[in-house]
């Protein structure tokens, strides 16, 4: 019993080291680069957009909140996102702007 117990322990540390584990951040780059991403935030922010990540008022603090960022964006844009797309953007998002934990 006490192993498992260890062992839990240990997967859910790694789970929370890394929150997009199983997305793909080169991945999550191209999609975002092909669909555009930035087009409205440029517009909001001016730039190439990714100050709208980075601005110190920005709204995603936790990596469900990015999911749930990245999903209401898409579905605005009426892009259509896989369970993969979904983790490679948070991947991508998540190592280049928010190093959320
Ligand atoms: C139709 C316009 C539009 C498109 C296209 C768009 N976004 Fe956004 N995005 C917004 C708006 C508006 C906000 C700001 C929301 C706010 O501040 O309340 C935002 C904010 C965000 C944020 C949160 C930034 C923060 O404050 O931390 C993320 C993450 C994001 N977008 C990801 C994406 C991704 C990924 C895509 C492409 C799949 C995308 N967006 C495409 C309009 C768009």
């Amino acid at each position: 019993m006490k192993r498992v117990g260890m062992l839990l322990l240990l997967v859910s540390t790694a789970v929370q080291a890394a929150p997009f584990a199983n997305g793909n951040a080169e991945a999550g780059k191209k999609f975002f680069e092909q669909n555009q991403c930035n087009r409205c935030h440029i517009q909001m922010v001016g730039g190439d957009g990714s100050e709208i990540f980075t601005r110190p008022d920005h709204k995603v603090r936790s990596a469900s909140q990015l999911i749930k960022q990245i999903n209401f964006c898409s579905g605005n844009a009426g892009i259509h996102l896989s369970a993969q797309d979904e983790q490679n953007l948070g991947a991508y998002l998540n190592q280049r702007y928010y190093q959320l934990k």
